[in-house]
């Protein structure tokens, strides 16, 4: 599948009711979908969910979700206090085969006992955030956050199949974000940026973006303007 066919040429098929039940039908299944960037047939591995929301409309697409393996920081038991819709999520991930895992560190998950014996052609992890520890705009709360991406990045690395792979990050743009760095981050260890495009939610139906802490868990963030960062290995 070549590069840059992704963005365009497969936005206009999406279609809102796309619960996708081809059952049945054996070639259906095996048709190449595509969500936005991802391909059902991309082994993808999704990092620092919120409530998996994001997983699930890839997975909704796509119908079958076997190549998908989705993460979360978070315990079962945080994401059942956290989110309203979280288990309702895991589980119709489960349902579409989906590979679930809790407690994934981005910054070790080299190191998983499953993860590290497979690798994937897109990681993708939306809006990464350490959560509020200082002010956002504090120097502080920066490094923190520099830290967990550069972390990720390099775990994410390892992970990444050679031929064709790509690591996404979504993320806001302006300050204080753009203090993170992130291109020169990723080049100090191997990679590059392939592309800038922007994050719309709406290529994403059913997405809900979470806080992910605290007693708004489960409230949405303000995102504004914001891109998905792609990068290769250099
Ligand atoms: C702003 S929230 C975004 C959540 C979700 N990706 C979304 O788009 O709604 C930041 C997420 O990063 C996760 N996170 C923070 N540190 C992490 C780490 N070391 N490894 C994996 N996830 C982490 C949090 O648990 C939280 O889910």
């Amino acid at each position: 599948m070549g590069k840059g066919e992704e963005e365009e040429e497969h936005q206009d098929i999406e279609d809102e009711d796309d619960t996708d039940d081809d059952d049945g039908d054996d070639e259906e299944e095996e048709e190449e979908k595509w969500r936005k960037h991802y391909s059902s047939r991309h082994r993808i591995l999704l990092v620092g969910e919120g409530d998996f929301s994001f997983s699930l409309s890839l997975a909704r697409r796509f119908g079958s979700a076997r190549n998908m393996v989705a993460t979360s920081l978070d315990t079962q038991e945080d994401i059942a206090t956290k989110y309203s819709n979280g288990i309702k999520n895991v589980r119709e991930l489960e349902l579409r085969g989906c590979i679930v895992l809790f407690g994934v560190d981005a910054k070790q998950m080299s190191q998983h006992y499953f993860l590290s014996t497979q690798r994937f052609q897109r990681i993708v992890y939306n809006f990464p955030h350490v959560g509020f520890r200082y002010r956002e705009g504090s120097y502080c709360q920066i490094q923190s956050n520099k830290r967990l991406v550069k972390s990720f990045l390099k775990n994410a690395k390892v992970l990444l199949r050679k031929e064709g792979g790509e690591i996404h990050i979504s993320h806001k743009e302006g300050d204080p974000y753009n203090k993170w760095d992130l291109v020169k981050k990723a080049e100090k260890i191997g990679l590059v940026l392939h592309e800038t495009v922007p994050f719309r939610m709406d290529d994403y139906p059913g997405y809900r973006n979470k806080r992910a802490q605290g007693s708004l868990s489960d409230a949405p963030f303000h995102l504004g303007v914001c891109s998905t960062y792609k990068f290769k290995l250099s």
